[in-house]
């Protein structure tokens, strides 16, 4: 089978389509055909060689691809909610990613069975969901408890994650700002956020003593940057690892008690069976900005590298 690899780390031009062995069930596990899959910030950094010495050391070719939706082309032994010919989303939580590919082979709790009546169009679209969708729902109800009622900004509001925070935010029963580029304020007001901050402003723009939580997804700036339009109770939560927010994690899990957050996303069944429940009931839609065929990965990964993509970026793989 062919799948996307990288020998050496680099540009975007290190990418090619390998032969790769077709990959096999365990018993836990699936092996999808997939349709389509998405492009996330991670696979750049990763591409680039960022986490090389810490917590991505498996050898070069690597392959990648966090996440997609396709059909179960075989099921492991121990399988029993799932069977060859269902149609499904998929995030991988093995942290080179391998969705990138004809076919990947997924762990039973990493994969959400569609309904069969979907046409190919929506299971192009579902592609966009898994890492992007979970990542924004475990932020704002996990990490940052977000509660109806509550009032919450999201920093980087119209990329991947941000435009589902949006919406993931509204279907909580919460009232949510947004901060993105003044040509994006516009959607995501479409999308449900009351009042849009240009971020070029800066955060002195922002209200004060105003909100619970503030969901920096864009993740450039820190807790200092937005203590003043906290509440006394706010909380922060940020998507990007720096020594701070680390801290404030660890400080967390030691005393239950910080208000800076670190969200690591992880796959499950159950956060991606909300994402789909919504999406039917009309309170989540992907924005997809671009479909990209199998040989464009490069104008696709070159597209996120620039970080102002409006909501996803897909790739047709099937
Ligand atoms: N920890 C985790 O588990 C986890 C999971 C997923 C993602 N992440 C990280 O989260 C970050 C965002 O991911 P994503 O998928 O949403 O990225 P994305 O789709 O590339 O989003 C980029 C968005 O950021 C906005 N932006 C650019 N400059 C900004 C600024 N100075 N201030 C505020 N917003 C700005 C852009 O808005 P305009 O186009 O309007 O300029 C664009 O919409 C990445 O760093 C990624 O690695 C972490």
């Amino acid at each position: 089978m062919k799948i996307l690899t990288y020998r050496n780390f680099g540009s975007a031009d290190v990418l090619e389509w390998s032969d790769w062995e077709l990959p096999k069930c365990s018993n836990n596990s699936v092996v999808i055909k997939l349709t389509a899959a998405s492009v996330n910030p991670k696979d750049i950094l990763l591409r680039k060689g960022k986490f090389s010495r810490t917590l991505a050391r498996d050898p070069l070719p690597r392959s990648c691809g966090m996440d997609g939706s396709g059909v179960i082309v075989d099921v492991g032994h121990d399988i029993q909610k799932l069977k060859v010919g269902d149609k499904v989303m998929s995030m991988t939580n093995q942290f080179i990613g391998c969705m990138h590919a004809e076919y990947a082979e997924v762990k039973e709790n990493e994969v959400f069975k569609l309904p069969d009546d979907i046409d190919d169009l929506t299971l192009q679209t579902m592609a966009a969901m898994p890492l992007a969708g979970m990542t924004a729902l475990q932020g704002l109800r996990d990490y940052g408890q977000l509660l109806a009622e509550q009032k919450v900004l999201v920093v980087g509001a119209s990329g991947g994650v941000g435009h589902f925070a949006i919406q993931i935010a509204v279907a909580l029963g919460a009232t949510v700002d947004g901060v993105c580029s003044a040509q994006n304020i516009e959607f995501i007001q479409s999308l449900g956020a009351k009042t849009g901050f240009d971020y070029r402003k800066g955060s002195s723009e922002l209200p004060c003593s105003t909100y619970d939580l503030v969901f920096d997804v864009f993740g450039k700036t820190a807790f200092s940057d937005y203590k003043n339009c906290l509440k006394s109770t706010g909380r922060y939560v940020s998507k990007v690892p720096t020594l701070q927010n680390i801290f404030g994690e660890l400080r967390y899990r030691a005393f239950k008690s910080s208000k800076i957050r670190l969200v690591n996303v992880w796959s499950n069944t159950q956060d991606m069976s909300w994402l789909f429940e919504n999406f039917r009931k009309g309170a989540l839609k992907p924005t997809i900005s671009n479909v990209y065929e199998a040989d464009q990965m490069k104008q696709a990964h070159c597209q996120i590298e620039s970080k102002h993509t409006l909501g996803k970026v897909l790739i047709r793989i099937g």
